[in-house]
C-alpha cells in the first residue's frame, strides 16, 4: 500500500492528530501512521478516563520546563486554551473545572470523546489514519521516504509526533529521539517527570506505615514550590504536590516539606499557652491525619508542651513539620511517569512552526520536544499548541 502524500505524521496521539486536522484544513493531503492498534492511547487513560484536556492558565510559559524557558511562549500565545475549549464546545462535550484551573471532560470514560473529536475533525478534512503501521526506515532525499510495515510512503514534509518514553506499555517509544540522532539534531537528556518518588530503606520503613495517608503540603526544591496534596505509598511519596516537584528534582537533591503550610513556625508555642498539658502529637493531630501526626511527633521525646522551652518548640516545629528535609533515592521510572522531561532540543526548532532548522520539512511536536508542562492539563495544551503551530506549516 504505497502512498504519495503532502505530509506524513508519525504518531496518532494528541499532538499528531491535532497537527493532522489543522494541516488537512489547509488542504494538505495528510497521512498519519500509528504503530498501536488504536489512536490516542494516552488521551483515553488521561485524567482517570476524563481527560484533563487543558488548564485555564496553560498560556503561561512559566508553567513549562525547558532548557529554553521562552521557547513555548509563541505557540502557547498563538493557540490558547480558549481555542481548544471552543473545539470541545463545538463538539458538545460537557466539561468542568476541577481545581486550580484544570478542565476535565464530564462523565466516566469521557476521554473517548476527545479521541472521537480528533478523529472526526481529521476525517472531515480527508486525513487518513493508518494504525498497526510500523516505520522501519525514514530518509530524506528530494522528499521524505519511509518504509513501513504497510508499504512505502513518500511525503513532502514529515512531522514526528511519537511522544516520549513514559508508559512503554501504552506504546511509548524513543522513536523521536532516534530520528533526531539520525539527523544530528541535539537532544536534552531525558528523565521521568510527574513521577512518584522512592526513598532509601530507612525512610521507607516509616513511610510504609503511612501508606494511603494524604495531606495538603507545601513542597519545595530550590526556588520551586507547590502546594497540593502529598500521598504516602508503599515505596515513598506520590500525590499532585510530589508529582509536580519531581519534574524539577535533580538526583541527590532534598525535598523541603511543610506539612502544615497554614501554621506559623510558632504554632506549638501558641498551643502551649492554651493547653500546656497537651502532647505535641495531640496538637499535630488537630491538623494532620492521626498516623502522620504520631509519626512526625515520634521524632522527639513525648513531653507535654509545658515542659518545652519556646525556642525548643519552634525548633521542633521547624525541623519536623515546617521544613522537613527528605532526600528521595529515586523515582518509579518511566513505567509510572506521566511525562518525560527533556527531549528534542528546542534550539534546533523554529519557535513558530516546530520545523527543524537543519532538515527543512522535518517537524517535531508534543512531548517529543524539550517542553514539559506542570500537572493539570498543561501537557495536553502543549500538544495542542505545538501541533497547531506545525499544522500551519507542514
Ligand atoms: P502521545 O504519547 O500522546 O502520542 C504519541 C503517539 O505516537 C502514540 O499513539 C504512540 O503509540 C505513537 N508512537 C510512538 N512510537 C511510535 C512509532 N515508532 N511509530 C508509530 N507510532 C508511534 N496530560 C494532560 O495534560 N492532562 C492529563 O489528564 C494527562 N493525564 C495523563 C495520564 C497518564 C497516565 C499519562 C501517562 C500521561 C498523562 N498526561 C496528561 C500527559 C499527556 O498524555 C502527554 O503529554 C500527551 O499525550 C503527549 O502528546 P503527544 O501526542 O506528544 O504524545
Amino acid at each position: 500500500m504505497s502512498a504519495q502524500v503532502d505530509c506524513v505524521i508519525i504518531g496518532a496521539g494528541a499532538a499528531g492528530l491535532y497537527c493532522a486536522m489543522h494541516a488537512g484544513r489547509r488542504g494538505r493531503r495528510v497521512l498519519v501512521i500509528e504503530h498501536n492498534a488504536e489512536p490516542g492511547a494516552k488521551i483515553l487513560i488521561s485524567g482517570g478516563g476524563r481527560c484533563n484536556f487543558t488548564n485555564v492558565s496553560a498560556g503561561d510559559p512559566a508553567r513549562f520546563i525547558s532548557a529554553n524557558p521562552h521557547f513555548a511562549r509563541s505557540a502557547l500565545a498563538r493557540h490558547k486554551p480558549a481555542d481548544f475549549i471552543a473545539l470541545i464546545e463545538k463538539h458538545g462535550i460537557a466539561y468542568y473545572e476541577k481545581t486550580l484551573g484544570q478542565l476535565f471532560c464530564d462523565g466516566a470514560r469521557s476521554s473517548q470523546k476527545v479521541v472521537k473529536l480528533l478523529m472526526d475533525e481529521c476525517a472531515a478534512v480527508g486525513v487518513e489514519v493508518r494504525t498497526n503501521c510500523r516505520v522501519t526506515s525514514l530518509s530524506r532525499g528530494e522528499r521524505f521516504e519511509l518504509m513501513t510495515s504497510q508499504g512505502a510512503i513518500s511525503a513532502e514534509t514529515c512531522v514526528i509526533a511519537t511522544g516520549a518514553l513514559s508508559i512503554p506499555k501504552l506504546g511509548a517509544t524513543g522513536f523521536a529521539y532516534d530520528i533526531a540522532r539520525q539527523f544530528n539534531i541535539p537532544i536534552v537528556a531525558t528523565r521521568p517527570g510527574l513521577v512518584p518518588l522512592t526513598f532509601r530503606p530507612a525512610d521507607r520503613e516509616w513511610m510504609q506505615h503511612l501508606s494511603g495517608v494524604a495531606a495538603e503540603v507545601a513542597v519545595s526544591c530550590g526556588k520551586t514550590s507547590f502546594r497540593e496534596a502529598a500521598l504516602f505509598t508503599h515505596r515513598g511519596l506520590s500525590g499532585p504536590a510530589i508529582l509536580q516537584i519531581s519534574s524539577y528534582l535533580k538526583p541527590g537533591a532534598y525535598l523541603n516539606i511543610d506539612w502544615l503550610p497554614d501554621q506559623a513556625a510558632d504554632f506549638l508555642v501558641a498551643a502551649k499557652r492554651e493547653r500546656p498539658r497537651a502532647l505535641p502529637k495531640t496538637i499535630l493531630a488537630q491538623h494532620l491525619p492521626d498516623r502522620l501526626a504520631a509519626t512526625l511527633a515520634a521524632q522527639h521525646p513525648p513531653r507535654e508542651l509545658g515542659d518545652w522551652k519556646d525556642d525548643a518548640l519552634i525548633s521542633f516545629a521547624q525541623r519536623t513539620v515546617k521544613q522537613a528535609l527528605l532526600r528521595p533515592a529515586g523515582d518509579e521510572g518511566y513505567a509510572k511517569a506521566e511525562v518525560s522531561v527533556g527531549g528534542v532540543d528546542t534550539n534546533a526548532l523554529s519557535q513558530q512552526t516546530m520545523e527543524t532548522r537543519v532538515v527543512p520539512g522535518l517537524f517535531f511536536v508534543g512531548e517529543a520536544v524539550d517542553v514539559t508542562g506542570w500537572l493539570g492539563g498543561y501537557n495536553f495544551q502543549w500538544a495542542w499548541s505545538s501541533g497547531w503551530a506545525a499544522g500551519q506549516a507542514c
